[in-house]
């Protein structure tokens, strides 16, 4: 099986040579040229194509993202329709989100920031304890990585809400909404949001004014999907007139963020790097195999994602 590897923001030869290594026997890798059109092309592994990368391989049938999101291929211009786009299920990257969600769940509950400032200034004081049960989380998004940080943040004591598309069944301690009207029910109980949204034409531009307006006034955001999901003008606004106590973010519409954007040096603000977690290389090389046998036997590949809904 031939493969192309195609992207404009990673060196993928390089972030997956061990993978690519193991399974030199199975699949032959290429590099992506601008200009080399190849039609033993079949499959391709993809992160922020260029606008015209599919164009080139005429005969590709399927796309695996090295991520759980899979927006950047799903909107790249040469994407045909009868190629199938594969996203990564990850229990591990799973974990590694579910930790650095809590993490900044956690410094909200006991006020680290403060803890910070007061032994920069040589303060010692004690603050006011709030238990885990008075710190209603909700999360946007309940899929594979929404579901196990869910899990962990009920696990810890925070009653947690969760929001997803179509109605979930969910176990004691995690209340479930979904669709519009159940949107605003649980903004009306949360202090903190976490958003593990896919990114698509419903859910672009959804942290806004209305959202953090709707949620207890000095809550906390949580921004872990993707850049586009944000009005970085409404978060500004709501940190400044203190509706939002703060926000930790690790996407952003522009990635890097930019030298001089005001995110950088702004107080409530706690930036990362889209480093919230990665997933493992193990399970980028499981999929990769299951879509080339899937590719080579005429199969619809594991984890191919339903291209009309976006994710
Ligand atoms: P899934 O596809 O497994 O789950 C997506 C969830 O979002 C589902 O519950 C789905 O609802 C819900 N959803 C989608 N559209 C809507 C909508 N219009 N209204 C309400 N709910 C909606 O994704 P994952 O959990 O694997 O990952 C989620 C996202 O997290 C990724 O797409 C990516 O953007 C981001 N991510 C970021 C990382 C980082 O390092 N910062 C790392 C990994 C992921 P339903 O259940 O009804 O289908
Ligand atoms: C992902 C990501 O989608 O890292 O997996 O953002």
């Amino acid at each position: 099986m031939r493969c192309v590897l195609v992207s404009k923001s990673l060196d993928l030869r390089g972030y997956l040579r061990p993978e690519l290594a193991r399974l030199a026997d199975r699949i032959e890798v290429i590099d992506h040229r601008p200009n080399g059109a190849t039609a033993d092309v079949r499959m391709a592994v993809a992160w922020h194509p260029p606008d015209d990368a599919f164009a080139h391989y005429p005969n590709l049938r399927a796309v695996c993202s090295i991520g759980a999101g899979v927006d950047s291929i799903l909107n790249c211009p040469s994407l045909r329709s009868d190629i199938d786009v594969v996203r990564i299920v990850d229990p591990a990257q799973a974990q590694m989100m579910s930790g650095f969600v809590t993490w900044h769940v956690i410094s909200h509950q006991r006020r680290f920031a403060t803890y910070l400032a007061q032994q920069r200034d040589g303060v010692w004081q004690r603050l006011r304890q709030r238990r885990a049960q008075d710190v209603p989380v909700g999360i946007l998004g309940y899929g594979e990585i929404g579901q196990r940080v869910a899990a962990d943040l009920a696990r810890l004591g925070f009653p947690v809400m969760a929001w997803s598309r179509t109605e979930k069944p969910t176990p004691a301690g995690i209340k479930g909404f979904h669709g519009t009207p159940g949107l605003a029910d649980m903004l009306d109980d949360t202090e903190v949001l976490v958003n593990l949204l896919p990114l698509t034409s419903q859910t672009r531009g959804i942290l806004n004014r209305e959202t953090f307006a709707r949620m207890r006034r000095g809550g906390y955001l949580i921004q872990v999907g993707r850049g586009e999901h944000l009005v970085e003008d409404d978060l500004l606004a709501a940190l400044d007139n203190g509706q939002l106590a703060g926000a930790a973010l690790d996407v952003f519409a522009v990635e890097p963020l930019r030298p001089r954007h005001p995110f950088w040096r702004h107080p409530k603000v706690i930036i990362t790097p889209h480093d919230a977690s990665d997933v493992s290389l193990a399970a980028i090389g499981a999929t990769f195999l299951a879509t080339a046998d899937a590719v080579r036997e005429g199969r619809r590949p594991p984890h191919t994602v339903d291209r009309s809904r976006g994710y």
